[in-house]
C-alpha cells in the first residue's frame, strides 16, 4: 500500500483519481446524479490562488481511495479544506483511515493547524451517510452542517414576477445589475471587495475564518477557471444607488457540458444592508439570466447551512426542497514538532 501525489497535469493519472471520485458521487446519489466532471476537477486542483495537493492511496497499483488538500496561498494559511473519497466497493478496509491520517499529515507538514474535510450526502442518506461514522471516530467534530435545497426549473416565470413584485419594494434604494462570465470593469474592485468578506460575513455552526484575500486579478482568475471548468457563470448584484457601493452579490453556475443541474455558489449581502430582500432579488435576476442562456436544467441546488435561517427562508420562497445535506467536518491537528 502506498501514498502517491497525483499531479494534476497527468491526464492519464489524473483521470484514475477522478474515477474514484467519480464512482463515489455517482454511489452517493444512486446513480441519478451526475456529479462533479473531470475539466471541473482539474481545474479546481490547478487553482492558482488555492492549488490542490492530490493524493491518492494505492492498492496493489489500484486507487482505492483519494484526496485533495486546496493549499490556500493568501489567507486563512492556518486551516486547510480537504475532500476524502474511497472506492464504494473497497470500503470499511482501513483505506479512508490509512488516506485520511497521511493527508493530515501532509497538511501539518504544510504548517497547518487545522483541517476541514467536506462530505455530501444524497437527499436518501441527510444525517446517515458514511461520514456521520468515519469522521467522529477520526476525531472530527461537525464544523458546519449545511442542506442542499433544489429548485425545481424552470420556476415558472408568473412566480417569479410574483416574488420580484413582493420584494421589490423592500430595496427602492438599490439597483440591481447582471452579466454573464466577466465582471465589466467598473464593478471589479467593488466585486473582489465583497467577495474577499464572504466567508465571514456568512454564518457558521462552529468554524472560524479570516478574511480572503480578493484582488481584481483573483475575481478574473475565478472567472478563468469557471471557463476552464465548462461552466457559465451568472453574476446579479445590487448596488447602492447612492453611492455606487456594491452591497450584494450571487453567483449561478451550470456546466455548459453536462446542464441537468445548475449551481448556486456564492451569495453575500453585506451585514448592513440586510433586510431589503436584496438576497432573493438578486437570485431571481440570475434566474433571469438561467432562462435566457437557452440551458435547460432540471433543477437549481443550493447549499445552506442549517444556521443561515435567513438565506434558507429565501431559498424556500423561491420552491427549494430538501435534496441532501454536506458536513464540515474539523480537526485541530497537534503540532508535528
Ligand atoms: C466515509 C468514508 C471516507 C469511509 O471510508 P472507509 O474506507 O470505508 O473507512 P474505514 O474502513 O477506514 O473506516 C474507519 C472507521 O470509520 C468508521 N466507519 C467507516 N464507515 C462507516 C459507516 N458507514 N458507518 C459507521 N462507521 C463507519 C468505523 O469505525 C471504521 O472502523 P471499522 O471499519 O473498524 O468499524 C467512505 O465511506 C466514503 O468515501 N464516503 C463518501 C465520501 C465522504 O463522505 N467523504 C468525507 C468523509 S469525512
Amino acid at each position: 500500500m502506498t501514498l502517491l501525489v497525483v499531479d494534476p497535469r497527468d491526464e492519464s493519472q489524473f483521470r484514475r483519481w477522478f474515477g474514484v471520485l467519480q464512482r463515489a458521487e455517482l454511489h452517493r446519489d444512486q446513480g441519478r446524479g451526475t456529479g462533479w466532471q473531470f475539466e471541473e476537477w482539474r481545474a479546481i486542483a490547478l487553482d492558482p490562488f488555492a492549488p490542490g495537493d492530490v493524493l491518492a492511496w494505492s492498492v496493489g497499483g489500484t486507487m482505492a481511495a483519494v484526496s485533495c488538500l486546496r493549499m490556500t496561498t493568501l489567507d486563512n494559511l492556518s486551516s486547510v479544506r480537504a475532500d476524502l473519497f474511497v472506492e464504494p466497493t473497497l470500503r470499511r478496509r482501513g483505506y479512508g483511515r490509512a488516506l485520511l491520517e497521511a493527508t493530515e499529515e501532509r497538511a501539518k507538514k504544510a504548517g497547518r493547524r487545522e483541517i476541514v474535510v467536506y462530505a455530501m450526502e444524497g437527499a436518501h442518506e441527510v444525517d446517515a451517510a458514511p461520514n456521520r461514522g468515519f469522521a467522529p471516530c477520526m476525531g472530527y467534530e461537525v464544523g458546519d452542517d449545511s442542506r442542499r435545497l433544489d429548485i425545481v426549473w424552470p420556476l415558472p416565470r408568473a412566480t417569479r414576477h410574483a416574488l420580484r413584485d413582493e420584494w421589490q419594494p423592500y430595496a427602492t434604494d438599490y439597483d440591481v445589475v447582471s452579466w454573464l462570465r466577466d465582471t465589466p470593469d467598473e464593478f471589479l474592485e467593488e466585486r473582489a471587495r465583497l467577495a474577499g468578506t464572504m466567508l465571514t460575513a456568512a454564518p457558521w455552526a462552529n468554524l472560524e475564518h479570516e478574511d480572503e484575500v480578493w484582488s481584481p486579478q483573483r475575481v478574473r482568475t475565478h472567472e478563468s477557471t469557471a471557463r476552464d471548468m465548462g461552466r457559465l457563470l451568472m453574476v446579479s448584484v445590487a448596488r447602492l444607488r447612492s453611492s455606487a457601493t456594491l452591497v450584494a452579490y450571487s453567483e449561478l453556475t451550470i456546466s455548459e457540458l453536462a446542464p441537468e443541474t445548475a449551481y448556486q455558489w456564492d451569495t453575500l449581502v453585506s451585514p448592513e444592508h440586510r433586510g431589503h430582500r436584496l438576497g432573493g432579488l438578486i437570485k431571481l435576476a440570475n434566474f433571469d439570466l438561467l432562462e435566457a442562456s437557452g440551458l435547460s436544467p432540471r433543477r437549481i441546488s443550493t447549499f445552506n447551512s442549517t444556521v443561515n435561517e435567513p438565506m434558507m427562508r429565501v431559498n424556500r420562497a423561491l420552491g427549494g426542497a430538501l435534496g441532501g445535506a454536506a458536513v464540515l467536518w474539523r480537526k485541530t491537528l497537534a503540532s508535528s514538532s
